[in-house]
Parts: C-alpha cells; structure tokens; sequence
C-alpha cells in the first residue's frame, strides 16, 4: 500500500528518464533499474528572435519538472565560439561579466523574476552586436541530475531599414471614378521578416480608418466599413512586386473624400505556436487629399 501511493506520487509528473552512467541508481530509487524520475526542463521560445537596434528585447525563460524548492533561480550567458559571458543572475550580483557590467548597472541589461518557476531577460537599446546565441541557466535543486538545465535562443539584431514612399494620389476625382493608391515600401533584411502594408482615411477630424491591409502572411484583411465594398469588388489590390503595393478603389463615392495615408510595418514570426507574429517595425506616411466631385454638379 505504501509503495503503491509512493509510486502513484512518483507517477504523478515524470517522465520515464534514462539513467546516465553517472547516476547512481541506489542514491535514488534503490529498486528500479530503470527509474522513474523528474526530469528538469528548463525552456525558451525557439528562435531566432529577429529584433530592431535600438529597442527592448525581452526573452522568458520557464523551468519545469524539478524538484527541491518551489522558488527557483536563474542565470543568463551568451554563448560566444570564444567562451560564455556571463550577464545576469537572480540571486548572485557579482555574476555579470566585466564586460558587461557597465550595461547591467545602468539597468539596460536586467531580469525579473515573473514567477517561482520563470524569469526574464531584458535588453535595452539593443545594438546589433548584441546578436548572440543566449543561455538562460537554472542552478540544480534535484537530488540526481536528470533533465535539461539550460536552454538557448538566438537573438538577431537588425537595423531598421523599413522605407515607405507613397505616391500623391490624384487629388480631384469626380464620383465614380477610380481612385488608385500607390505606396512602395521595402527592407533590406528580409530573412524571417514580413511585411504587411496599410491604407487608410482621415476624413476630417475623425481617426484614421482602415481600409485594407495586406500581409505580413499573404492574406489582406478588410476595414471593418469596407467590408460590403470589397464583397462588390470595388476594392483591387494591385501587386506587381518590386516593393509596389497599390489600391484601386473603384466606384468613387462622395464620402472617400479625406487624407490617405499608409502605414508599412516589419514583422517577423515567431517559431513554434501558430502563427505567431510580432511586429518589430511601423512607419506611416501621408499620401495626400482627395476631393470628390458629386456627380450632377
Ligand atoms: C512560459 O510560461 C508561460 C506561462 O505558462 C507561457 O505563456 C510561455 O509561453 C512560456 N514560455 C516558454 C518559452 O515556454
Ligand atoms: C515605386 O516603385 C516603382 C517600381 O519599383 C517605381 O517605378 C516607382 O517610381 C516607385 N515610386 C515611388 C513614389 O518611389
Ligand atoms: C490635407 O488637408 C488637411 C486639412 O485641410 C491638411 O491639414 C493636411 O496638411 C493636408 N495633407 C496633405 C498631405 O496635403
């Protein structure tokens, strides 16, 4: 009985491991010969992480399946061919390099604790030296070393090179003509990066309307009060490549009168879940009024 619930206890969260040959087997559970034990996983999202000089990167680090005490503790390192430089730690302040102290003392590089089991690393103003592979290390609280106890994502620092230079759209158009769009927006980086481009409408005071957005995936999504238009086929996308991104708007009625404007913006994808986008770059530009003459005038 007692040995069934300890089992049952044991059997609650592991995973059947392979001892390694320097474990020994009777420290441990002195009746197995293959054993049941807990075995540490020590994770961070699978890279690479593709982010823009200058901003803040920040990369969580999550520990699982360990044992000893709930609160654990962390430690990030870069993993350079030339030997690991050590960050920063959770629990030893004397762990930063002195290369990299400067940047720790002010605060650009940091990690918080988000929870006993997760901790994260913070960059600011990351520079495109800063392109690494990273470490986030947990210190062993298990009684056998059983697991992983590091994980490692590579952080690629781009330049922002996200251009839009839109066309001045014709400014007078008579009620029922077409009305067409251009903008070219374009980067130099283009490994793991997509981009997405927007038009939109001010008419008068009111905010920025959407009309339609194309990408980062391909797919275009329609502005909430263009939905019926682009069902009539009164909206054409325009895409002979080449950066060249235009709107036809056809059917030109006298409420498209305002200020266009379109915003590129640089995504990159997430590896692993889904599709997970994460936008690293958004620059807008005005292209121009138009007015519209109502027909019978
Ligand atoms: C860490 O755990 C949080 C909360 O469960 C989860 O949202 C996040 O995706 C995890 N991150 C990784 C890298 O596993
Ligand atoms: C946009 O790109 C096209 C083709 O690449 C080029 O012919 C055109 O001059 C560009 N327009 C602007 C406003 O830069
Ligand atoms: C469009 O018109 C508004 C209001 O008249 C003006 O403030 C704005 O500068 C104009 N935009 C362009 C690109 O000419």
């Amino acid at each position: 009985m007692v040995i069934s619930l300890y089992l049952l206890a044991i059997l609650w969260r592991v995973k059947i491991c392979l001892l390694e040959d320097d474990v020994h087997v009777d420290d441990f559970c002195p009746s197995f010969s293959a054993v049941l034990c807990e075995s540490r996983v020590v994770k961070v999202a699978p890279g690479p992480l593709v982010r823009v000089e200058g901003q803040t990167v920040s990369i969580r680090c999550n520990v699982s399946d360990y044992q000893g005490p709930r609160d654990q503790d962390f430690e990030w390192s870069l993993v350079l061919e030339s030997g690991d430089v050590q960050l920063v730690s959770t629990f030893d302040a004397a762990y930063p390099d002195s290369s990299v102290k400067d940047r720790v003392n002010s605060g650009d590089i940091t990690v918080k604790k988000l929870s006993d089991s997760s901790a994260e690393l913070t960059i600011r103003k990351v520079r495109a030296s800063d392109s690494a592979t990273y470490r986030c290390s947990t210190p062993s609280t298990d009684s056998v070393t059983s697991g992983n106890y590091y994980a490692d994502v590579e952080l690629r620092v781009i330049g922002d090179t996200l251009r839009v230079v839109p066309a001045v759209p014709q400014p007078l158009v008579s009620e029922g003509q077409s009305l067409e769009l251009h903008c070219n927006a374009s980067r130099a980086y283009t490994v793991n990066t997509f981009l997405s481009v927007t038009w939109s409408i001010k008419k008068g005071t009111s905010p920025l309307e959407e009309i339609l957005t194309f990408g980062p995936d391909g797919e275009m999504k329609v502005g909430q009060n263009y939905v019926q238009r682009y069902a009539d086929g009164a909206l054409l996308l325009d895409l002979p490549g080449g950066g060249f991104f235009g709107l036809v708007l056809k059917g030109v009625r006298p409420q498209d009168q305002g200020s266009y404007a379109c915003t590129a913006r640089e995504w990159t994808r997430q590896p692993g879940a889904g599709k997970n986008w994460h936008k690293i770059l958004e620059r807008s530009e005005e292209m121009g009024n138009v007015s519209v003459t109502p027909l019978g005038e």
